[in-house]
């Protein structure tokens, strides 16, 4: 199984000094790509700036550094024909703000006026892979919603973005030591639910269990409709 991960926030670059970015650290993505490597799979990271990175102890894990929205997107452009399997754990920013080319040359002064800072949409980029990803390929994203609309509303994600799984988390969950999931396939039908809440420390090994077994599914179904 080769396994591509991506985890930690984005930084959007406003000028030299300054940036758009979220609490992420990456410590999911780590935990992943450390027990899937342990499992003995080839796994490539993609990490955020100043986000945790995966064991060092590890050499089958491979680590690429990106910043902004749109070095991530060049990293999976270079990587996803790579992989077997997509994790998209990364918490990217919905919103870049629109600065000249050469912002990033200089500091912004304050001064006495009102300062606006425009935002424009960042492209989706699992919809980007959905588009150029092979169909042997799987691709995982995440839902982190809050609990009453949030199978609804990982159903709406999972089909906009034309993925194969999405792990939905309620949002209530998301600073506690324990954390429950469901796992939904493509047409939206749950494949898999944490016994209630689990330790946050279990849940990579969970959802890696979860992630393997239905790959095997799909590759008995790929490997039979091409029969
Ligand atoms: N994601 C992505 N590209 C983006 C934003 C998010 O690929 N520009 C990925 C995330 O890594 C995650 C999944 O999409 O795996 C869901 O992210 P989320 O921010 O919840 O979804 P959005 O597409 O931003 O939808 P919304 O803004 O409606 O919540």
């Amino acid at each position: 199984m080769r396994l591509l991960i991506t985890a930690g926030p984005t930084h959007e670059p406003i000028d030299a000094v300054r940036f758009l970015g979220n609490r992420s650290s990456g410590r999911l993505g780590a935990a992943l790509a450390e027990t899937a490597a342990s499992r003995g799979w080839d796994v490539r990271t993609l990490v955020g700036p100043h986000a945790i990175l995966p064991s060092p102890s590890s050499d089958a894990i491979e680590v690429h550094r990106f910043q902004s929205t749109a070095d991530l997107e060049a990293l999976l452009v270079e990587h996803l024909p790579w992989c077997d399997m997509l994790i998209m754990a990364a918490a990217v920013s919905d919103f870049t703000p629109v600065v000249p080319d050469d912002a990033q040359d200089t500091k912004w002064r304050r001064g006495s006026d009102e300062l606006s800072l425009q935002l424009r949409p960042t492209p989706d980029l699992l919809k980007g892979c959905a588009e150029r990803a092979r169909g042997d390929q799987l691709l995982v994203g995440f839902a982190l919603e809050p609990a009453e609309t949030m199978l609804a509303s990982a159903r709406g994600k999972l089909e906009r973005k034309g993925i194969d799984f999405i792990v939905a988390n309620p949002l209530e969950t998301m600073d506690a030591d324990r954390i429950e999931a469901t796992i939904l396939q493509r047409g939206g039908e749950p494949i898999a639910q944490t016994d209630g809440t689990i330790p946050k420390t279990d849940f990579a090994g969970w959802l890696l269990d979860q992630l393997d077994a239905a790959a095997a599914v799909r590759s008995t179904d790929h490997r039979t409709a091409h029969e």
